[in-house]
């Protein structure tokens, strides 16, 4: 991954990019880097809001070997190569929060947006989108994310360690890709197990109480487990189990 990166100070969309260049047929593993987005967009339509220079905005062009039911799979490789990046080169410990959020402190310091081009029941290609918070100041986010989002130097700030470790995206960037790259190799393998297992190892979600909504329908129960494929395992309170694919839930106390 990363052989051949297109670089933008300024773009609507690194997914949107990646996506159009794939559909050109672009080369596996492009990437698509930005100082700063115009449109940045987030899950279920939302938007992902962008400061210059202060975020890793990036998308990476897939062609996995998975069902569209494994799509999930390429999410939690994702997170778990930003968590475990930011552990080796910051020492800061961060936590996943189904289906693809990365916390720190209780707040959103990553997401990660995945989006798949079908051909025939097919996947033709994945963009892999991860947006990270590194150089952000609270008064960077908009007011009604002041609450839920943070970055990497704000955590360090309120430790005192941001002059003892200069935090560079380039060097973060180089890690992710290089540790997506072992665990999608994985993927393509047919083992999916173990990145579930090391997803598993930074959870947030599971062993917690969530709400969460399957057709339209309302459900809270603990969330117990994820399945291979990346699915999320609910007991509800009413005594069933289900399976939730993606979509919305929210986890009492984060
Ligand atoms: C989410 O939390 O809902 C996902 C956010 C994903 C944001 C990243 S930033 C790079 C890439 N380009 C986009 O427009 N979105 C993703």
């Amino acid at each position: 991954l990363g052989k051949n990166v297109i670089y933008f100070p300024q773009i609507d969309s690194t997914n949107n990019y990646a996506k159009k260049i794939a559909q050109e047929g672009c080369e596996e593993g492009t990437v698509v880097i930005a100082d700063l987005q115009t449109s940045g967009r987030g899950r279920l339509g939302r938007k992902w809001s962008s400061k210059n220079k202060k975020g890793i905005l990036m998308s990476v062009v897939l062609k996995p070997e998975i069902s569209i039911e494994e799509l999930q799979i390429i999410t939690l490789a994702a997170s778990v190569a930003v968590v475990e990046t930011v552990k080796e080169l910051i020492g800061i410990g961060l936590g996943v929060k189904w289906p693809n959020d990365i916390i720190l402190d209780g707040r959103k310091v990553c997401g990660i947006l995945t989006e798949a081009s079908m051909e025939m029941d097919k996947i033709n290609f994945v963009v892999l989108g991860i947006g990270l918070n590194v150089w952000h100041e609270k008064e960077d986010f908009p007011d009604e994310l002041e609450e839920k989002a943070t970055s990497l130097s704000i955590y360090m700030k309120q430790k005192s360690q941001l002059n003892d470790i200069i935090i560079r995206r380039s060097r973060l960037i180089i890690r992710i890709l290089y540790k997506l790259e072992e665990l999608y190799d994985k993927i393509n393998k047919g083992d999916l197990g173990s990145i579930t297992t090391l997803w598993k190892k930074y959870s947030v979600t599971l062993g917690r109480e969530v709400l969460i909504s399957v057709k339209g329908e309302q459900h809270s129960g603990i969330a117990i487990d994820i399945t291979n494929e990346g699915k999320l395992v609910v007991e509800c309170t009413d005594g069933s189990r289900k399976e939730v694919l993606s979509g919305e839930i929210y986890v009492k106390g984060l």
